[in-house]
């Protein structure tokens, strides 16, 4: 009872900032990502009869404390949907997402987790029942069981039935690259998971943000399908600087934002008014992904690893979905 999975992150170019419902991870907003080649965890869960409780590994090292919680919470799941709630597991998981580089591995992690888990145990669930599974892991890893274009739709339903992610393009449709740019010093202090709940529930502005939702994902899917990038490109950027707007109004204010999210923000409009077409979004920490084209490749990278602070750059292209191996 041993599989093996694979799994690539996601940057979301419209963001899920908010919960409706905290325990079942269900979101006040549909979001729509792109998954990314450079950034993923290939995890091999085994069940093992005689275990007394689950072993998580990461990265060759033995893992306790909130995030093995929150791993063995995940496999309760699968135990249950198996109906076997007695059978514990021995995870092992390798992230080849940069961690010194503060990335989020949550999207990769759980992705990677639910299907080599439910796999292992014997469950055969299709796309939409692993993404309604993995989006309790952690949500925006819901996304990451597709590769290129995937929306998140938030669903109606308080049991979260119809909330879940569902493919829009795949990676090939359209090479629109991602470069991550790493700051030098990248420590997170709201987690994103604390911080939409204060958003949320403080912010005068978060009305705002979830009124502008459907336009932002209309638009953008039209964008998309029309590989029309500076169209894509301004929503996504438009899209983050107002779910982080969203965080300067809520009670006490926060920003993710260093005074190096700030210069490589500014780099990037020099950039376009040099006529490079490259946008920015940012996720909930202070590290910045840019959107360019193929063409642009070297260029944007060159621009970005001038600026100062800027630790490392990491190119990607659109990847793949959740493979087996
Ligand atoms: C800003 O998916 O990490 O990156 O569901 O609480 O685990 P939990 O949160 P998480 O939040 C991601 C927030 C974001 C935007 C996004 O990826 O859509």
């Amino acid at each position: 009872m041993k599989a093996t999975a694979k799994a690539h992150t996601n940057i979301a170019l419209i963001k899920y900032w908010g919960k409706r419902d905290e325990r079942l991870i269900l979101p006040t907003n549909s979001s729509l990502s792109l998954t990314l080649d450079g950034f993923s965890t290939t995890t091999t869960v085994a069940f093992q009869e005689g275990l007394s409780e689950d072993l998580f590994m990461l990265d060759n090292q033995l893992v306790e404390g909130e995030a093995f919680r929150r791993v063995t919470k995940f496999l309760d799941l699968i135990r249950q949907l198996a109906g076997k709630e007695q059978l514990y597991a021995k995870v092992n998981s390798i992230n080849d997402v940069p961690t010194a580089a503060g990335f989020a591995s949550s999207a990769s992690g759980f992705a990677a987790l639910a299907a080599a888990g439910t796999k292992a145990i014997g469950l055969d669930l299709d796309d939409q029942a692993l993404s309604r599974l993995t989006r309790q892991g952690s949500g925006s890893a819901c996304r990451s069981i597709y590769g290129g274009f995937a929306e998140w739709e938030m669903g109606e339903q308080a049991d979260g039935s119809d909330s879940f992610a569902v493919p829009i393009a795949p990676a090939r449709h359209w090479d629109v690259r991602v470069a991550a740019v790493v700051l030098s010093s990248t420590m997170k202090k709201v987690s994103s998971r604390a911080g939409m709940k204060r958003t949320v529930e403080t912010s005068p502005f978060y009305s705002g943000w979830i009124d502008s939702i459907p336009n932002d994902l209309k638009q953008i899917k039209e964008a998309i399908e029309g590989k029309d990038f500076e169209k894509a490109g301004s929503i996504a950027e438009a899209n983050c600087l107002k779910m982080h707007a969203t965080t300067l109004a809520a009670n006490p204010p926060f920003t993710y934002w260093h005074d190096t999210t700030m210069r490589v923000m500014h780099a990037i409009q020099d950039m376009r008014a040099d006529g490079i077409p490259a946008y920015f979004t940012i996720d909930a920490g202070p590290n910045v992904k840019v959107l360019y084209l193929p063409e642009d490749e070297a260029r944007v990278k060159q621009r970005l690893s001038e600026i100062s602070g800027v630790s490392d750059v990491i190119l990607s292209k659109p990847g793949q979905g959740i493979s087996y191996l």
